[in-house]
């Protein structure tokens, strides 16, 4: 949930660490603090957005070489400054900064505040200052007195660690999946944070700890241990993003250049994966022989929030190019009902940040049960890449916009390979078939360019009529299902607008009753195998004086002369369609949001990627 940035070099590090912070916002934005060290050490915390937290610094500037930095979305304590990290012992010796929960804080301050130590916050965090301190006033390096103190917790951690005893280190750890915990490694500095593009500037080479890994950073070196002490030696990845991407650029909003890079990243997702002349399929990062793909019996796929709606489409594509049975399932479900798997389940996990708690939570289910793990990740070297036994890497580029945009239509173009490739490898798929989906695949980069060039969409329009409403549906069927309640959780997630995403078909077992001359249904109704079905709920909402907003094919007149407004998209292959038909609904969430002036990019209560249950 929240991010962290630590530096150690020559360069004014709390600016640098403020700067990457920047790029983290996205994790957290309720308060936001540094730590630094200049002899002694120095702390700035701010409530509220990081921009609160600069502005103190310029008052108050927080010189030295080595910073540590956190922006908070608070668990345990309200979001207030006394409650942001970095969390200083009494002495003002030892800074901490964390993204987790120590779950068993309570005791842990009982006994500290037996021992004499003085709490100032309401944080669970503040209880790892107050052990490390408890240890090194014990005679211990700041290195041993860390490990100490950090096995004594219980929950999933990053953390990070200065002191002015050891002036020129930063310490950091890893333990169960409370986010990223990365080391940027630079010339005569180094750096630290809980996600790549906060780094991304200054480096390309990155370490990532694994589940109870320390790392010693300091200007001139770094060195990795395990928890207990014993030394470990990391590989160091190349990280293929550039800086640039993680930049806003020329838009107002990340959201909004995610949701113009979409034909770029469909492009990308496509590129060398699909002959287009034989239509055959590689996926390199799953290489699997026809006797291994004929094996599969099932897979699971997993997924939450945005992600878990591709998850639906996938159940489709799959079982529909490939002929393998699909059951899908929240991750945040999943380990909970004591699900069958065996070895000839394939477990597949989709995330975009690659952290989300639960995912992993489910994919560690998986393995426990003998199930072989995949996943479809946007983030390379992130915890659900490593953990898989194979990965498709979806090409997105970093998304920052809370709300996934770019991650998804990506996520659907890789369902697609992989149910071609699972068919091809299966014989499922013929090789006129393939030849023809290939076509289909050609075209989609260009026609995604085609929704966002069209000015024939008036969104800002629509959003100035209907901004104001309280209550919104979305209706699609079979394939385009998934994309009625992904267009809903879109709309609620920036405009807090109350939003549901339903079957067209069950729309009379009971949404019905909602619909009045104050109710928009955005009906998305392109060509495809249910067109009439959809065309006769357009019926029904029409009857019912409802506000018929539909997504239909360009020229469908017959359905624009039943409706109040019409939303048109170019004509892609029916199971590609929901690639299109989303970009349409990010456009009229966006502009919606715009309208009623909430903050797009970090839409209050929600933190980019979620490591916390
Ligand atoms: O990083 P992940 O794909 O695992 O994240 C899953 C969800 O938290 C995410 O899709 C969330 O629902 C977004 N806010 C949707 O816009």
């Amino acid at each position: 949930m929240c991010g962290i940035v630590g530096y150690a070099g020559a360069k004014d590090a709390s600016a640098v660490v403020l700067e990457g912070l920047k790029k983290l916002e996205y994790r957290g934005y309720d308060s936001a603090g540094i730590a630094s060290l200049n002899g002694r050490l120095a702390i700035c915390r701010a409530q509220g957005k990081l921009s609160n937290l600069e502005i103190k610094l310029k008052e108050k500037p927080l010189p030295g070489r080595v910073a540590i930095g956190h922006t908070r979305w608070a668990t345990h304590g309200a979001p207030v400054e006394r409650n942001a990290h970095p969390h200083a012992d009494e002495s003002g010796r030892v800074a901490v900064v964390q993204n987790g929960i120590v779950e068993n804080f309570i005791p842990l301050r009982a006994q500290l505040q037996q021992e004499g130590h003085r709490f100032k916050s309401d944080t669970d965090t503040e209880v790892i200052t107050h052990l490390i301190d408890k240890y090194m006033a014990a005679g211990h390096d700041l290195a041993a007195a860390c490990r100490l103190a950090f096995q004594q917790l219980e929950g999933a951690h990053a953390i990070a660690v200065v002191s002015d005893q050891e002036p020129g280190k930063i310490i950091a750890a890893r333990l169960g999946h409370a986010g990223g915990v990365i080391v940027g490694l630079g010339h005569g500095e180094n750096y630290l944070a809980s996600d790549i593009p906060a780094i991304l500037e200054h480096t390309q080479r990155v370490v990532f700890l694994e589940d109870r890994e320390m790392a010693v950073i300091t200007a001139g070196s770094v060195e990795f241990a395990r928890l207990d002490g014993s030394p470990v030696t990391k590989e160091a990845v190349g990280i293929t993003w550039d800086a640039a991407a993680a930049d806003k650029g020329r838009y107002r909003h990340f959201m909004q250049k995610e949701i113009y890079e979409q034909p770029q990243s469909i492009q990308s997702t496509l590129r060398g994966r699909v002959d287009f002349t034989t239509g055959r399929v590689t996926l390199e990062e799953l290489p699997l022989s026809p006797a291994e793909a004929a094996a599969i019996e099932r897979i699971v796929i997993v997924a939450c929030g945005t992600s878990a709606y591709a998850v639906l489409v996938g159940q489709f594509l799959i079982e529909r190019l490939a002929g393998v049975r699909v059951s899908v399932d929240y991750a945040s479900e999943f380990r909970y009902r004591n699900p069958l798997v065996d070895a000839k389940t394939v477990i597949l996990a989709i995330s975009q940040s690659g952290e989300t708690v639960d995912t992993l939570a489910a994919l560690e289910e998986g393995r426990r049960k003998g199930g072989k793990l995949w996943s479809i990740v946007n983030v390379q070297g992130s915890a659900v890449h490593r953990i898989s036994d194979g990965a498709i890497l979806m090409q997105a580029g970093p998304e920052i916009g809370v709300a996934s945009t770019k991650a998804f239509t990506a996520t659907l173009t890789d369902l697609f390979l992989l149910g071609m490739y699972l068919g091809q490898l299966r014989g499922v798929l013929t090789e006129a078939g393939s030849r023809e989906l290939a076509a289909a695949l050609a075209r989609l980069p260009e026609l995604a360019g085609q929704v966002l060039a069209d000015g024939g969409n008036d969104y800002e329009a629509l959003a100035e009529l209907y901004h104001q409403k309280e209550h919104f549906l979305f209706l699609g069927r079979g394939l385009n299902y998934p994309i009625a309640l992904e267009g809903a959780l879109k709309l609620k997630e920036i405009s807090y607008i109350h939003a549901e995403g339903y079957p067209a078909g069950e729309m009379k077992h009971g949404p019905i009753a909602l619909i009045d001359r104050d109710m928009p249904v955005v009906c998305l109704v392109p060509k495809d195998n249910v067109y009439e079905k959809m065309i006769s709920q357009v019926e029904q909402v029409r009857s019912r004086n409802g506000i018929v907003i539909a997504l239909v094919n360009e020229g469908d007149e017959g359905v624009a002369k039943k409706s109040n407004h019409v939303l048109s998209i170019p004509r892609a292959h029916p199971l590609l369609t929901p690639v299109i038909a989303v970009i349409t609904l990010q456009l009229l969430a966006y502009y919606m949001a715009v309208r009623r002036g909430a903050d797009v990019d970090q839409p209050r209560n929600l933190a980019k990627s979620v490591t916390v249950e």
